[in-house]
């Protein structure tokens, strides 16, 4: 099989993180029935994070195109001031409009416009009191293609040891129940649950002793 390459992302693979995005964006599977505007999902929860100065970003490139993304930064408050300030303006104007409803594919697509247009600020830590342990946050996604070949497990200790260098004391994610995979991935790969939601699990790892 052809090698598997990780590498520091760049900004020119900005299209192949909006791709991978939305072909793992049904609880890990291909979400493109979902979405008649391909670069939804994209806009919020992989693009900004390459273009973000803090984003901590590595593809996984498989037969000469980035195939999976590791996308962390280090400090999630701070980010979702950057989203309000610099990223989230734009994208509302872009969304101003809801899609006609012959035009809309989804509920799922139908509450992204809602989503772009949630504040993110304030910052409510009685309601999210895992940011003061666990600051920085995560999104990895792989094509089929080159899942269950532990390129997962390589990914998350590389983020694992950029945030020790940086002093970070943890990290946490969000997990739908829907993925039970991606739940058993996260268990082997030293996360633990810090939160039950109605919709599944935040995760947590702690990263200094
Ligand atoms: C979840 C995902 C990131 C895991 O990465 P991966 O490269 O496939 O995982 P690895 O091969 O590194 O596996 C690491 C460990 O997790 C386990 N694991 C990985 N995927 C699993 C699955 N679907 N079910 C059960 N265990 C799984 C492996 O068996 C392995 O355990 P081991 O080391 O004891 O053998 C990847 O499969 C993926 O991108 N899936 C689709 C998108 C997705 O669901 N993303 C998460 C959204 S929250």
């Amino acid at each position: 099989m052809e090698k598997i390459n990780i590498r520091r992302a760049v900004i020119s693979d900005l299209p192949y993180l909006y791709e991978i995005c939305l072909k793992t964006g049904d609880a890990g599977k291909d979400a493109s029935d979902m979405f008649f505007d391909p670069y939804m999902m994209g806009q919020y929860y992989a693009a900004p994070y390459l273009v973000y100065p803090e984003g901590i970003c590595f593809v996984a490139e498989h037969t000469h195109r980035p195939q999976g993304y590791i996308l962390a930064v280090p400090d999630t408050i701070n980010f979702r001031r950057w989203m309000e300030e610099q990223w989230l303006p734009p994208i509302r104007k872009r969304y101003a409009q809801p899609l006609p409803p012959e035009l809309l594919r989804s509920e799922k697509e139908k509450r992204y416009i809602d989503i772009f247009h949630k504040s993110l600020l304030p910052i409510d830590l009685t309601a999210q009191p895992w940011l003061t342990d666990y600051p920085a946050h995560l999104h990895i996604d792989f094509l089929p293609s080159i899942q269950r070949k532990g390129i997962g497990r390589i990914l998350i200790d590389t983020i694992f040891n950029e945030l020790i260098q940086k002093k970070t004391p943890g990290i946490h994610l969000d997990v739908g129940s829907s993925n039970p995979g991606a739940i058993a991935f996260y268990n082997k790969t030293g996360f633990s649950t810090i939160k039950e939601h109605e919709w599944g699990l935040t995760m947590g790892k702690k990263l200094l002793h």
